[in-house]
């Protein structure tokens, strides 16, 4: 076997994938915090459960934000270039799901949680001992997408109409995201 083949050992990451760590988890919560203000801007007038949901789960995305807007500051990490895509992007999509009905918003609030929860917990494996104060808000903020995936299957994400396509697109969307801003 040869070097650059073998198993990197928990805890032994390069610098440069934390950073790509601290780059992925910002731009995703950045995203994630699009997608909301998008949703809110066609339902947030209502009164109804659902829109009490998104604005709560909204709340705690801005607080995710925040942790990593501060993170990205703390350790001088090169933010995202593609910002300005999910700028345009999570808002579409929170807004174009809305748009399609309260269940619908819930379907691309389940997708999505599903895919950061993954995302979250194998960063979670990855970090292994390594930067205990980043792992540490990472599965804080596993802990608060699972309870939006909950909550949006809860609100009845599954009776969405074409739940099945609408949600495997969002998660393919959503999985070419995370690489892109790995990277870029
Ligand atoms: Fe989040
Ligand atoms: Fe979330």
């Amino acid at each position: 076997m040869s070097r650059k083949s073998r198993p990197e050992a928990p805890g032994t990451q390069m610098p440069e994938d934390i950073e790509a760590m601290i780059r992925v988890d910002h731009a995703g919560e950045y995203g994630a915090v699009r997608i909301y203000e998008g949703q809110l801007a066609v339902l947030g007038v209502r009164k109804s459960a659902s829109a009490e949901a998104i604005r709560h789960m909204a709340e705690q995305e801005q607080r995710h934000l925040k942790a990593f807007d501060a993170l990205i500051n703390e350790r001088r990490v090169r933010p995202t270039a593609l910002e300005p895509v999910w700028r345009v992007a999570g808002f579409a999509l929170g807004a174009a799901t809305a748009l399609m009905g309260e269940k619908a918003a819930m379907a691309c609030t389940a997708a999505v949680e599903e895919v950061i929860d993954e995302h979250y917990q194998s960063q979670v494996e990855r970090l292994g001992e390594a930067d205990p104060e980043l792992k540490a808000t990472v599965e804080d903020f596993r802990a608060d997408e699972i309870a939006h995936r909950d909550e949006a299957l809860a609100q009845g994400a599954e009776e969405a109409p074409g739940y099945r396509f609408l949600s495997e697109s969002i998660k393919a969307g959503v999985r070419l995201a995370i690489k892109l801003s790995e990277r870029i």
